[in-house]
């Protein structure tokens, strides 16, 4: 099956009241892992790809690597450019084979950001490809932005932005941050600032980044076997599954895939010193990225039995 775009994917989520999980891709495991549990779950999957990713794997790579799925399986699988920087790189991304891109213009000054999202748009849509993009700022670091502060999306300017720049679907920030340590206190979202968007944008797909939830057990097992990841806290499992009922179509998962590899293969070593053998830890890792993934589509998500 040929890759797909979102437009589809994200109009049923829409009315069925579910989202779609984003998942980072960096390597071949994590590739196959979340592949997995997609076809366990009989569910739509998108594989995005940050500027880091690309840097590390090199573009070709990836895309062969996520052919090889495709040729593997049945599912609609989005190839989405997770976080592009400026126009070259959703360029280079479009004229790769991506069948979505996201322009990340949300640490722009918001005219600056609307011409340069309308600029990716008017290169992605006689193509075919799907145009994210993003205002108001999440904290965390992410690739070479880092923002110490949020800045929430004003609901009325999400609106403006929307129509003055053309994008397909928007990342807003309500509260959830990149990375493994997301709330210093409890863990909020603003719901009604999300409502509000969602109502003065009726039928758009809205995005959620920074959406990982840190399982703890995860985090235990990291700490346990050498890690030093304390004080790790993400997203409640029972929040996104709220945002994935509201007008959230896309949740963006990175750092738990991290969690789930490193704290087996953590384990695997401790546990198994004399093994120096590649695909004994990566066996495992990949493992514990499949039934991470299948638990978030069946549990978290809502979107098992929907590709
Ligand atoms: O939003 C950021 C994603 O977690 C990608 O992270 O830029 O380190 O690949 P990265
Ligand atoms: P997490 O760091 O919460 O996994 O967020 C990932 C993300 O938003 C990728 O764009
Ligand atoms: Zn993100």
């Amino acid at each position: 099956m040929p890759l797909t775009g979102p437009k589809e994917m994200f109009a049923r989520a829409y009315k069925e009241g579910y989202a779609v999980g984003a998942f980072n891709v960096n390597n071949m495991e994590i590739v196959q892992g979340i592949v997995a549990a997609g076809a366990e779950e009989k569910a739509p999957i998108i594989l995005q790809v940050s500027a880091g990713a690309r840097k590390y794997a090199g573009q070709a790579y990836i895309v062969k690597l996520i052919e090889a799925a495709l040729q593997e399986s049945d599912l609609p699988i989005v190839l989405h450019l997770d976080h592009g920087g400026d126009f070259q790189i959703c360029k280079d991304c479009i004229d790769g084979g991506f069948t979505s891109v996201m322009f990340d213009g949300s640490h722009l000054p918001y005219e600056e950001n609307i011409a340069v999202t309308r600029q990716v748009v008017d290169y992605a849509h006689p193509r075919g490809v799907w145009v994210e993009a993003e205002l108001g700022r999440l904290a965390g670091v992410e690739d070479e932005v880092s923002s110490e502060k949020s800045i929430y999306t004003d609901p009325e300017q999400a609106a403006d932005f929307v129509k003055r720049s053309g994008c397909d679907s928007l990342a807003v920030a309500i509260g959830t941050s990149h990375g493994a340590y997301k709330f210093a206190g409890e863990a909020k979202l603003d719901f009604a600032r999300l409502e509000k968007i969602g109502k003065l944008l009726p039928g758009f797909p809205l995005v959620l980044h920074g959406a990982s939830s840190v399982p703890q057990d995860f985090v235990e097992m990291a700490n346990k076997y050498g890690g030093k990841v304390g004080g790790a806290k993400g997203v409640p499992e029972d929040l996104l599954r709220k945002a994935a009922g509201m007008a959230v179509c896309k949740i963006n998962i990175d750092t738990d895939i991290r969690l789930a590899m490193t704290a087996n293969i953590r384990k695997f070593f401790a546990e198994k010193p004399e093994e120096f053998d590649p695909r004994s830890y990566m066996k495992p890792a990949r493992d514990a990225v499949k039934s991470m993934v299948a638990h978030k589509i069946r549990n978290v998500l809502g979107c098992s039995g929907k590709a």
